[in-house]
């Protein structure tokens, strides 16, 4: 060997070292070091990955909610109904029907038409899955709902909300106002700035959905708003214990403690003043969004039901979270929330009559039912097919109250 090939075989033996050593030391070190992630959404947010390591419990029940999963990607794990024939098959009579096919891992919405293949979209992004699923295929910057979604009161594929039964339409776009209560970014925004730099900058009247910048579902700073400055100084002070640099809704009064919610939970077709995205925790929902219709439904706008009941008119605390947790899916037993109705109302006398029909168990564990029965939704339902009925989605109401015909026996 030539001595100067020999010292370069040194040389770059050293520089393949040097680069494992910095491999090794990254793979260490930065290991919880957030340092590469960039969230698009600016560089005052850490992602909810971040939280895990100081608040595991809250994480680990958070992230398995309908909340993180409001949009997803529409995977065959994500995505629910029978793609196996027949039960996927949509029927629009006339010798036109709508097959769910999954090849390989996508997923195809196919429009046939006396036995010819018409139209196929893929399944990009799916919305929901506790009631029903609706999906989404990507058109260049824009989103379009694919016209058969999946219910599972009915356990069946129906007409999307306001689809035709009898022919399908594959050009109703899913506006941005959709993933501004389902998702947590689609905004084209530097990631580089703050968010609030960003407002002056994002062009938000372009009703674009940015696929690169998508954050699905709603996540920790959705709701919290932006917690970089947090996680960096508790980081570097794990000594302290007392929560800095994020907005705490123990100092909220009871109107920004709902706003929170309301901002996604008190319906859409009122004015919309500023994006819901802009929305941060102790902001009012005034500021952002008005209802204007005085019909409320109970898809949507727990908000405007909530509001028109006693319990809530009368009592000066109550909000959302004296029923539900916010990092929790809501709770399906009855009982519990007989348990937090018992907090504020001790000893009801029910008539003779309320009492003969139901036990006095079902009285004591079951309010809901009663005073919170489910009901229609005036602005969703669906066919299961071009010959079925019109079947409403069913939400339990949030106006609780007296409902005649609740104490028959059942
Ligand atoms: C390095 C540790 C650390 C990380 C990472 C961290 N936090 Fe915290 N957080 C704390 C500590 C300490 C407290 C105060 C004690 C407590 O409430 O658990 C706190 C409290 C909070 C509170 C309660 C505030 C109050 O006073 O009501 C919220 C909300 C919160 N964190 C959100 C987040 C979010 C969202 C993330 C991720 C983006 C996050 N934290 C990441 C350490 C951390
Ligand atoms: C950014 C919008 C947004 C905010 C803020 C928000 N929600 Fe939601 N929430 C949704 C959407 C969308 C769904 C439906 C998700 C799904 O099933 O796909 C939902 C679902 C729920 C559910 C039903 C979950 C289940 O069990 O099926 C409850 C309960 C709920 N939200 C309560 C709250 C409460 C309480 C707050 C405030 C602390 C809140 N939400 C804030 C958008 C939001
Ligand atoms: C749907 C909105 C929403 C989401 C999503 C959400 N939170 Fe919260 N979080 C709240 C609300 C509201 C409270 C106040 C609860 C209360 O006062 O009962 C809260 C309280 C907290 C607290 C203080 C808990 C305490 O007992 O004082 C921490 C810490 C926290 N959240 C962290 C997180 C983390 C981490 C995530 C994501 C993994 C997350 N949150 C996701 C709405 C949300
Ligand atoms: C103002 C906020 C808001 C807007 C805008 C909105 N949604 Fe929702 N959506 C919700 C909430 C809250 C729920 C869950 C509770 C309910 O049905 O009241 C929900 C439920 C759903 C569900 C059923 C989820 C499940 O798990 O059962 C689907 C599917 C859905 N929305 C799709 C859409 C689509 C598509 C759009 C746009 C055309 C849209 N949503 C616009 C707030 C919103
Ligand atoms: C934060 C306290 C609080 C909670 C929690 C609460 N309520 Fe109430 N509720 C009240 C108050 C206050 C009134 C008004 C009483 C009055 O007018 O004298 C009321 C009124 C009512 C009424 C009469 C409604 C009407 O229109 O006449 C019913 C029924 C009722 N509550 C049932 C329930 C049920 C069921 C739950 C649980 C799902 C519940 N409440 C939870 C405080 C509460
Ligand atoms: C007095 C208790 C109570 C309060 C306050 C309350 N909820 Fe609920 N919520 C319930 C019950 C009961 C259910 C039905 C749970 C079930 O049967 O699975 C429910 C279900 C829901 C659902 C799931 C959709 C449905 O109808 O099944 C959403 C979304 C929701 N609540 C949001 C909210 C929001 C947002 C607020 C505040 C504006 C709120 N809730 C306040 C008791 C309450
Ligand atoms: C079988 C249905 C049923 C169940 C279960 C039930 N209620 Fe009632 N409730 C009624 C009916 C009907 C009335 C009105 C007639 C009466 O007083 O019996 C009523 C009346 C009330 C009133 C008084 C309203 C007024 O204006 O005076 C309150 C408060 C109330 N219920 C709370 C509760 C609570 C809390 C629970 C659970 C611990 C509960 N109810 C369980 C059917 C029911």
């Amino acid at each position: 060997m030539h001595k100067s090939t020999f010292f370069k075989y040194i040389y770059n033996v050293k520089k393949i070292q040097l680069l494992l050593l910095i491999i090794l030391f990254c793979a260490t070190a930065c290991k919880n070091e957030d340092a590469a992630y960039s969230d698009p959404r600016g560089n005052d947010y850490s992602g909810a990955q971040s939280c895990v390591q100081c608040h595991n419990d809250i994480s680990h029940s958070a992230m398995v909610t309908a909340h993180f999963k409001a949009t997803a990607p529409a995977t065959s794990k994500n995505v629910l109904g029978d793609f196996t024939h027949p039960k996927n098959i949509f029927d629009y009579g006339n010798g036109s029907h709508m097959a769910m096919e999954k090849r390989g891992d996508s997923l195809f919405q196919v429009w046939y038409k006396d036995g010819k293949k018409r139209v196929e979209h893929s399944f990009d992004i799916v919305f929901g899955g506790q009631n029903a699923q609706t999906s989404v295929f990507w058109n260049n910057f824009n989103t379009f709902e694919l016209p058969v979604s999946y219910y599972q009161a009915a356990a069946r594929w129906g007409t999307s909300p306001g689809f035709s039964n009898t022919e399908p339409n594959f050009d109703r776009k899913v506006i941005k106002d959709c993933f501004a209560c389902h998702s947590s970014n689609v905004r084209n925004v530097d990631p580089g700035l703050g968010s609030s730099e960003q407002k002056a900058f994002a062009n938000d009247v372009e009703d674009v959905i940015r696929k690169d910048k998508i954050i699905y579902g709603i996540d920790c700073e959705r709701c919290h708003g932006p917690a970089k400055k947090h996680v960096n100084f508790h980081l570097k002070f794990p000594e302290v214990k007392v929560a800095r640099e994020i907005t705490s809704f123990k100092g909220m009064n009871r109107q920004q403690k709902l706003d929170a919610c309301s901002i996604c939970h008190a319906g859409s077709d009122g004015m919309k003043m500023k994006s819901r995205f802009d929305f941060r925790p102790g902001d009012e929902l005034a500021d952002f969004y008005r209802p204007m219709s005085p019909e409320v439904d109970v898809h949507g706008n727990q908000h405007g039901m909530l509001t028109q009941s006693k319990c809530f008119t009368k009592s000066p605390a109550m909000n959302c979270t004296t029923c539900h947790d916010a990092h929790s899916n809501a709770a399906s037993d009855p009982a519990s929330y007989s348990a937090i109705c018992s907090g504020c109302h001790t000893g009801v006398k029910h008539s003779e009559k309320t009492k003969a029909s139901v036990s006095s168990r079902q009285l004591a564990s079951n309010c809901v039912d009663c005073h919170m029965p489910n009901q229609q939704s005036r602005a969703i339902s669906f066919h299961t097919s071009y010959a079925s009925p019109l079947y409403n989605y069913q939400l339990r109401t949030h106006k609780i109250a007296v409902y005649p015909g609740t104490n028959d026996p059942r």
